[in-house]
């Protein structure tokens, strides 16, 4: 069965040719209207399942988008609006649903649910983020570099900030991609050392730092996100934003960077925290491209899953 659940987990020739399929699809619609079907149209007679236990606008959208264009039916579904937001398990919903679609995004909290549905479900089942990790979004940001620095293995790419689910996978496509990581944060918000070990044991380039201005120095990409995830507490708000000031992503922090480094966010962005505007809608920023690369990133995940 073809899950798609975290970049550690998968062939890394199966990733990359998951890319050079997504650069097929997304050449082929060349400028077509957006309501018009991908000429083959691999997903007709699916059904496809998206499952929000979080909230979601480009995981939602692009999913939903993408499955019309290949063809086939998507059901949108909130968590809390079926029985598994009040008390189902997950494993009674993944095996009635494996009955009805043919294929499963859920976008939820605990790696663990995932598996769970993973375990139970007969039909493939994709991650749309869990607290861990979000492969799909990294998978979007390789389209992305690719476009703009061809092969990524040797590049240098810095995370700056909350050790949180997007960097997880970062660290998990150094592996597979052979591109150097450096996390630059807080000692005490560092990545899941599990990720950081997959990238260290394939022979990736490995840095921790807390220091920004030497961390960012002839990186080819400067990556962050939020400082308050959906699954944080609350409460947390205010230490964090206090611990991960430091960090932002700024225009003196990019000129040390140098012209070369591109910017990339996986969105939502809270402008003026982790990064200011300039950056985020300046030339080096590549937050954008990598929204839409969503769409064609996912056609290709979502066609290995189905082997069509
Ligand atoms: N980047 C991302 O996954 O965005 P959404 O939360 O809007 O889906
Ligand atoms: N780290 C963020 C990513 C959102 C797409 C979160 O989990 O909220």
């Amino acid at each position: 069965m073809n899950h798609f659940l975290s970049l550690d987990q998968i062939a890394g020739n199966e990733l990359r040719n998951m890319l050079d399929q997504a650069r097929v699809i997304k050449d082929a619609r060349n400028g077509q209207p957006k309501g018009t079907k991908d000429a083959d149209a691999p997903l007709a007679g699916h059904v496809v399942a998206l499952i929000f236990e979080k909230p979601s606008t480009r995981t939602r959208v692009s999913f939903d988008v993408g499955v019309r264009q290949l063809g086939g039916e998507s059901l949108l579904l909130s968590g809390q609006e079926m029985q598994l937001g009040h008390g189902e398990t997950i494993a009674d919903t993944a095996k009635v649903l494996s009955r009805y679609v043919d294929l499963i995004m859920i976008r939820t909290f605990e790696e663990a649910t995932l598996q769970e549905m993973a375990d139970n479900a007969t039909v493939p089942v994709i991650n749309g983020l869990t607290n861990d990790t979000h492969p799909c979004q990294i998978m979007a940001d390789l389209l992305t570099l690719h476009e703009k620095l061809g092969d990524m293995k040797g590049r240098k790419v810095v995370w700056l900030g909350d050790g949180n689910n997007v960097c997880n996978s970062y660290f998990h496509a150094a592996g597979q991609f052979g591109f150097d990581m450096t996390f630059c944060g807080p000692e005490n918000l560092q990545p899941d050392m599990r990720a950081v070990e997959f990238a260290r044991e394939r022979g990736v380039n490995v840095k921790i730092s807390e220091n920004p201005e030497e961390a960012v120095k002839g990186a080819d990409l400067l990556v962050t996100d939020t400082w308050v995830s959906m699954h944080d507490a609350e409460s947390a708000r205010q230490r964090r934003h206090n611990l991960l000031r430091p960090y932002q992503v700024n225009a003196d922090l990019m000129k040390t960077a140098g012209t070369q480094a591109y910017f990339t966010h996986c969105l939502p962005a809270h402008r003026n925290e982790e990064v200011t505007s300039e950056i985020l809608d300046g030339q080096q920023s590549l937050a954008f491209d990598a929204a839409e690369n969503r769409l064609h990133a996912q056609k290709a995940v979502m066609r290995w899953c189905l082997g069509v």
